[in-house]
């Protein structure tokens, strides 16, 4: 899953363009675009991690993902949660924002943009929920982005952080909440197979 190396050694701006090229050459390099789950990350719909996020969803509201891919976990979500969802979504990766704007979320095109998730305006917000992910916010900008989160969601709403074990497997770490910036923070665990998550309520 990762080119990893000691992000405290490299800048922000190295740090974030070399992840950039490694998720476009992972997700794009020879798809076609006929494939709506290789932008994600996966060979085939990952439902039960999709279920996990399906798991936290107890209202109708609005919904940000941070780094949506093209928007397939917020489509899940609309489909599946029962509740009247409107989606957001941010992800550096044209291709896959492309795709959410004209295929997955063509009614909500707007609610999608080109960029990193650490100069999100959250001038949409406040939000509902918010899908947050760390490991790939460079160290240094990990506080004033933490701080985004809290300020923009609303009161009664949720900040969902999770990741992947096999990027947290990277740090030796068994649960997302270990990550220091957010040790303070009351984080409610929840483990699945491969995923880690904690809920923050506001
Ligand atoms: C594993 S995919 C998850 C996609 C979607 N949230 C899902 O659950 O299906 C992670 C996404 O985060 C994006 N990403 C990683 N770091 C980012 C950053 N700093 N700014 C914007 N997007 C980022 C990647 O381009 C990739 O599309």
């Amino acid at each position: 899953m990762d080119n990893n190396k000691n992000n405290s050694q490299e800048n922000a701006s190295e740090f974030y363009s070399r992840y950039k090229n490694f998720y476009i050459k992972k997700y794009w390099d020879d798809n076609n675009g006929e494939n709506f789950y290789r932008p994600n990350g996966f060979s085939q719909l990952p439902e039960k991690n999709y279920m996990a996020f399906v798991s936290e969803i107890d209202k109708d509201g609005k919904i940000l993902d941070l780094g949506c891919g093209n928007g397939l976990m917020l489509k899940y979500l609309e489909i599946t949660s029962g509740y009247k969802i409107v989606p957001y979504g941010i992800d550096f990766m044209e291709k896959s924002i492309k795709q959410a704007k004209e295929v997955l979320h063509s009614k909500h095109a707007n609610n999608f943009e080109v960029g990193n998730i650490k100069d999100y305006s959250f001038k949409k917000g406040p939000f509902d929920f918010i899908f947050a992910i760390l490991y790939h916010v460079h160290p240094d900008d990990r506080n004033n982005y933490l701080n985004k989160l809290k300020n923009n969601s609303k009161k009664g709403g949720k900040v969902i952080f999770y990741e992947y074990l096999d990027v947290l497997n990277l740090k030796k770490y068994d649960w997302v909440g270990q990550f220091p910036e957010i040790k303070g923070w009351k984080l409610d665990r929840k483990d699945y197979s491969g995923l880690s998550v904690a809920v923050w309520k506001k």
